[in-house]
């Protein structure tokens, strides 16, 4: 497909909450496991677009920490399919200089995803051409729990003033310290929440909503997307008549 989009108003970090995935299987009569599949296919398409247009960051909400409460079957499956994926991907991930790295409680998955997980973050370390970050066990409160007992800890020893406790300091505690916060967010399936997804990255991120399921979303829409992004005015709470001076 054409990229038709000007170069300089491509968000530089897109992060998505893939959902539906559910309800795409059931409405084919078929297991939730069946969605998670079709969207492991989404993912494959979408990371290799926005690899192929320039986008540098792509962060993928791919299990929440809350997520560990669904039915023990389907998280097995879901897993077992994040295995399936760092296999079946590996050649693509690396064929295309895309660097693999995962933000949440890692510990928190089973053994043989955290190894297949980390075999591919440290094979595609030094990849440069897009960060593609996987959310998994993830929970945004949980992020900044585990940073305010760090940062506490240091206090405590004496090692930090607390009034040296900075946005800056705070942002460099969290899973995503090493990348800028989003400025462009996806959620698919239609709902109208977060879900515990980057809740302090997220301050000024620009939304975009779509009724399209996760396994229904191809580059088409992340194309739309991309372009209701580029029409937006940031303003990071200045007036419309501030922005316009700066830009000229
Ligand atoms: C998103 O799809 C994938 C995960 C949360 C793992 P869902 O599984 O939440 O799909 P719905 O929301 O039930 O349709
Ligand atoms: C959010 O989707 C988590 C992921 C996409 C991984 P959920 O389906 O878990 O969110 P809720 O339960 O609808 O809020
Ligand atoms: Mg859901």
């Amino acid at each position: 497909m054409e990229n038709d989009i000007a170069i300089e108003n491509l968000p530089t970090h897109v992060a998505i909450i893939m959902d539906g995935n559910g309800r795409w299987a059931k409405s084919r009569g078929e297991k939730r496991l069946l969605g998670h599949k079709a969207g492991a296919l989404a993912v494959r398409e979408i990371t290799t677009y926005a690899r192929e247009i320039g986008i540098k960051y792509l962060t993928l909400y791919a299990f929440s920490q809350q997520n560990f409460g669904r039915p023990a079957d389907e998280v097995k499956g879901l897993m077992q399919l994040l295995v399936e994926y760092v296999k079946g991907e590996w050649n693509t991930i690396m064929d295309n200089g895309i660097r693999l790295t995962a933000i949440g409680d890692i510990e928190a998955l089973p053994l043989v995803t955290r190894t297949a997980l980390n075999s591919l973050i440290k094979a595609s370390a030094k990849n440069s051409a897009m960060t593609l970050c996987l959310a998994l066990a993830y929970g945004g409160r949980e992020e900044i729990t585990v940073a305010m007992q760090k940062l506490a800890k240091k206090v405590a020893a004496g090692e930090l003033a607390p009034e040296k406790i900075t946005k800056e300091l705070i942002s460099e505690n969290l899973y995503t310290a090493a990348m800028p916060d989003p400025d462009l967010i996806i959620r698919t399936s239609g709902e109208m929440r977060i879900s515990n997804f980057l809740l302090w990255q997220l301050a000024y991120s620009e939304f975009y909503i779509t009724d399209t399921l996760w396994p229904d979303f191809h580059r088409e829409e992340f194309l739309k997307a991309l372009k209701a992004y580029a029409g937006r005015e940031r303003r990071f709470g200045l007036t419309s008549a501030q922005i316009s001076a700066e830009n000229t």
